[in-house]
């Protein structure tokens, strides 16, 4: 497919940073061969999230000296809080610094020690948090989210038969809510059915457990229904989401994603009690509800951001680069995640690389590779991230996939850098067999893949 051109222009432009291999070597080996620990003047084209790192439009520049920095009340708020209802169709809500502080306020206020909560796969955040909280954060995938060269066009939904089973075993109570992540990251950007939606939130309410939508990329999700869910085809976007909201009893939100600004978040809940009890704790750690640890202009951008991102020409666009990637990998034999997700391209590090066992990080040296060779940043979404010793056994467990994320931060990169992008992982997998695996020398306890450190393995390539 052609892909479709910028649909905006440029008014202004900041620097790229190109540099030699010898220096990337460099660089990555003080970076414990860890791309969180570069600085950013070190890459050249940063596709390590697309969080916080798209780039504004002059509608959201100009909302920001409209910015109302009162402490409370701030007419700010009051402009966010319409955009809020008019999008998502809730009243009650309260902005937030990002999205994990969303999620540390609503699991502080609704989840107890050794409860369950059920998703249809949870971002490393939120498992953190859930985690944090003392409770056990369950992914319930559809099976051919494991698969990925399977074409499912919502290969991002939960499995419904395995989340009955999951209600039906556990004790009343111990479930206090069941998320969807919208689109599901972790499998690759995947969007997940308004059926889907509408067919867990049944479920959930058959069992008195509260819906909540991490909604971090609603838009791109909608897209997705829009064009590929039968009932939904063509039906306006703006319809779509307020569908998809009106089956949710609360959403938590990183407006550095779907909305398009560099840093915020939002917290909705309908329940009065819940939403009180949230009120009081986010004073102690994110700030007054009405800015929550927010400058009044960063509420602006939000609110500007919100009215943009459901844009037709915008998620066209988007979407459309992400497949272009894939057509162009795909036509060059790299094993890439398919169908293309809604923010980023997926490389499957193990078919990539088959040499490099799992205990040797393929996602991690895949990436680390990608950076030497190119200058390109991309992020493991893999056993760097999720895999864990057993307690009992000690044994390692493994996540059913190693992927290499290229995120695309919302309108900044050109369709032409992209395609360069691709070209550039097509001539690594040509040299694929030059990649050597990648030991873990230092390990943090939480989160680890934001700074640990690694070293890579030697060893003879045996033809
Ligand atoms: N949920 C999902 C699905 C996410 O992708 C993220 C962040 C969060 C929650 C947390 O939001 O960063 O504002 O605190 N994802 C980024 C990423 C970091 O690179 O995918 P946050």
């Amino acid at each position: 497919m052609r892909p479709m051109p910028e649909p905006f222009r440029i008014k202004m432009v900041e620097p790229l940073y190109p540099s030699t291999r010898e220096q990337r070597k460099r660089w990555l080996e003080a970076a414990g061969y860890n791309l969180f620990n570069l600085h950013a003047t070190q890459v050249y084209i940063d596709l390590l999230t697309d969080s916080g790192t798209g780039a504004m439009s002059d509608r959201q520049w100009s909302m920001l000296l409209r910015g109302d920095e009162s402490y409370a009340g701030a007419e700010s708020f009051y402009r966010l809080a319409k955009t809020v209802d008019d999008v998502f169709g809730f009243t009650q809500f309260v902005p937030t610094h990002q999205g994990r502080a969303s999620e540390a306020l609503l699991f502080g206020v609704m989840v107890k020690p050794a409860q369950i909560v059920p998703n249809n796969t949870h971002f490393d955040t939120t498992r953190a948090n859930l985690e944090m909280a003392g409770a056990c954060a369950v992914d319930l995938p559809i099976p051919e989210a494991r698969d990925t060269a399977s074409e499912h066009p919502f290969k991002g939904n939960i499995d419904i038969e395995r989340l009955e089973k999951l209600l039906e075993d556990t004790t009343p109570g111990r479930v206090p809510l069941g998320m969807l992540t919208l689109t599901n990251n972790s499998v690759g950007g995947q969007p997940v059915s308004l059926e889907n939606i509408e067919q867990t939130k049944l479920l959930l309410a058959k069992y008195d457990v509260p819906l909540f939508l991490d909604a971090c990329r609603f838009a791109e999700n909608a897209w997705f229904i829009h064009r590929r869910e039968p009932d939904w085809k063509d039906k306006p976007l703006e319809e779509i989401v307020r569908t998809a909201f009106s089956f949710a009893d609360g959403f938590t939100f990183s407006a550095k994603k779907d909305g398009l600004a560099n840093i915020g978040g939002l917290l909705g809940v309908r329940d009065k009690s819940v939403f009180e009890q949230i009120k009081q704790r986010m004073v102690v750690t994110e700030g007054f509800p009405t800015y929550g640890g927010l400058a009044g202009r960063d509420l602006e951008a939000i609110a500007q951001g919100l009215t943009e991102v459901l844009d037709p020409a915008h998620l066209a666009h988007r979407v459309g680069q992400a497949v272009s990637m894939v057509e162009q990998l795909d036509g060059a034999g790299v094993p890439v995640l398919k169908p293309a997700g809604g923010h980023g391209v997926f490389l499957d590090a193990r078919r990539f690389l088959p040499r490099i066992p799992l205990e040797e990080f393929p996602g991690q040296a895949l990436a680390a590779a990608l950076y030497l060779e190119t200058g390109v940043r991309s992020c493991e979404i893999g056993s760097v991230m999720f895999a864990k010793r057993d307690k009992d056994t000690g044994e390692m467990r493994f996540p059913d996939l190693d992927l290499v994320r290229l995120a695309i931060p919302r309108r900044v990169y050109t369709n032409a850098q992209l395609a360069w992008v691709a070209e550039g992982i097509a001539d690594l997998y040509a040299q694929r067999d030059h990649i050597t695996g990648m030991r873990m020398v230092e390990e943090p306890p939480v989160l680890r893949h934001f700074s640990a450190r690694f070293a890579p393995i030697f060893r003879a390539v045996i033809q």
